[in-house]
């Protein structure tokens, strides 16, 4: 029996078999503003709340204070969940200039020294930019997801939509995107919309359709696109 893992987000584990598989590393690309770092939110703290699975979110564009505040609007109150022990928020704009090793070895550290079974990288691109040497960062990559791999630890890690979307532009994602989700913001009738499409999951029979993003006060949920 594969072991599923709820995501968090209301309207998606119905499109994926019940939840991501455990372990895998969920690669989440997006406009600017298209809800990346709302929908880590959820996995992270719905995991924590719902599921009794610890996390660790490791922010590198927004730092953990703003990030907090911003998530408590939602109801995420990290700072609460912090303090109980079953969130972890790593505030990695601290040690961009130790290089990525340092931070693979710091996220890594913290990981097991909560017995976390979920993470957020967000973002990877900016997580990746303390690596100059592209083939440096490749093995660095290699290794992390293996280890991830065998801790059970299930990873969602998110970087900014490129355009053409055949290759993130990593370099990496071939080997380490056991899945590909994608948002995207259009402004459409004056409106700005952002639709979420699944366009790979290894394993799993997932929802090939596009389907409508909507924030709310609550957070962010994914609806059918004929509700739009
Ligand atoms: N309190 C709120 N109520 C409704 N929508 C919000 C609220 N806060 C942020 N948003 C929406 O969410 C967007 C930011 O989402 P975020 O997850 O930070 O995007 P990303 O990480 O992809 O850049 C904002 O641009 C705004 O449209
Ligand atoms: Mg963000």
């Amino acid at each position: 029996m594969v072991e599923r893992v709820r995501s968090g987000v209301e309207g998606l584990d119905r499109l994926v078999e019940g939840g991501f598989l455990k372990g895998d590393v969920i690669l989440l690309a997006g406009n600017t503003g298209s809800g990346k770092t709302i929908f880590s939110t959820h996995f992270i703290c719905r995991g924590a709340t719902e599921q009794g699975e610890k996390g660790v979110f490791a922010t590198f564009e927004e730092n953990a204070e703003t990030l907090k505040r911003n998530m408590l609007r939602f109801g995420f109150d990290m700072e609460k969940l912090e303090r109980k022990g079953s969130i972890k928020v790593l505030d990695l704009e601290a040690i961009k200039g130790s290089g990525m090793s340092a931070n693979i070895d710091f996220i890594l550290n913290a990981l097991k020294e909560m017995e976390a079974k979920r993470l957020v990288i967000d973002s990877l691109t900016a997580f990746l930019s303390a690596c100059q040497v592209k083939f440096e960062y490749r093995m660095l990559m290699h290794l992390f997801y293996k280890i991830l791999k065998k801790i059970d630890c299930t990873s969602i890690m998110t970087c900014s939509i490129p355009t053409g979307l055949d290759t993130l532009g990593l370099g990496i994602e071939e080997f380490i995107a056991d899945s590909v989700i994608t948002l995207e913001s259009t402004v459409r009738e004056g409106q700005l919309k952002t639709r979420f499409l699944i366009r790979k999951m290894r394993g799993t029979n997932h929802s090939r359709k596009y389907h409508e993003v909507v924030i709310a006060k609550n957070g962010l949920k994914i609806v059918p696109f004929s509700m739009m």
